[in-house]
């Protein structure tokens, strides 16, 4: 499968653009708020990636994505286009999607954020999501089975009565935005994928309240949304493999969560 295994100058720099990732994501959250526009929130990622942090917003120009961030609201499960059009309100849901590069390394990491008051149900979802993620990194050593990952977001998901998405996966990344290996989110053939020190890799579920199910806006060829139009939600984060456990690249001062992992018999 070609997992590209990172040296641990590559890992150093990782960290870097990791940090940067996490920090745009903790610099647009006062600006979430009822009656702003998906692309004004761009447009402030936009900048603070190229002139205050002197890095390169992956997405803009990627196969021909039109914006330097995803935007995905309420029934959009990922890949939602910035736009003039859309204005926040109050209950909705929204993740953000950040990636960047600096010194030719990427980082990718997203998460939610409630507009206004949260609804029960909004609240609900997006707790069971990041859950789901953070059970996963708490798992990830090597020796591990890249399907043990799957399996376990996937039981505590649908446990919880939601359903998670098979259409989009984790990736590895890195030296390209999106490397070998697939990382699903639910139980299903990996080839034998065994995780080793050295790798990195995001792991970001995408959870709906309704069914999995999910189809492409064919008006833009991007946006994503639930089938039957029920709330998703989606965490992620990039990690790297070490010798004892894992460590989270792109960790936010607001999580309560290790940065480094470390399991005992390694
Ligand atoms: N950041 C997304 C991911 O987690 C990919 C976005 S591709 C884009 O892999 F073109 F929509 F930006
Ligand atoms: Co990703
Ligand atoms: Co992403």
């Amino acid at each position: 499968m070609n997992i590209i295994i990172k040296s641990s100058i590559d890992i150093e720099k990782m960290r870097l653009s990791g940090r940067l990732a996490a920090e745009v994501l903790e610099m647009i959250a006062r600006h979430i708020k009822p009656g702003v526009s998906t692309e004004e929130l761009n447009t402030i990622c936009h900048n603070y990636i190229t002139q205050v942090q002197d890095a390169i917003p992956a997405p803009l120009g990627y196969k021909g994505f039109p914006k330097s961030i995803c935007t995905s609201v309420n029934d959009v499960v990922c890949h939602g286009i910035p736009n003039n059009a859309l204005k926040l309100r109050s209950g909705d849901i929204i993740n953000i999607d950040v990636t960047v590069i600096k010194n030719g390394l990427y980082a990718d990491t997203s998460k939610m954020f409630f507009v206004g008051k949260p609804t029960v149900l909004g609240q609900r979802l997006c707790q069971v999501t990041q859950k789901s993620l953070y059970l996963a990194i708490r798992m990830i050593k090597p020796g591990l089975r890249l399907r043990d990952i799957g399996r376990s977001i996937q039981k505590f998901v649908e446990h919880a009565n939601f359903s998670v998405v098979r259409e989009y996966c984790g990736h590895g990344t890195g030296k390209f935005f999106h490397e070998p290996p697939h990382v699903l989110h639910y139980d299903a053939d990996d080839d034998n994928c065994v995780l080793q020190s050295g790798m990195t890799l995001t792991i970001e579920p995408m959870v709906n309240t309704g069914s999995r199910h999910v189809f492409t806006d064919q008006n833009d060829g991007w946006t994503v949304k639930t089938r039957d139009h029920s709330l998703s939600a989606q965490y992620e984060h990039t990690i790297a493999v070490t010798n004892s456990g894992c460590e989270v690249l792109t960790l936010r001062d607001e999580e309560c969560f290790p940065e480094v992992i470390t399991h005992a018999n390694l």
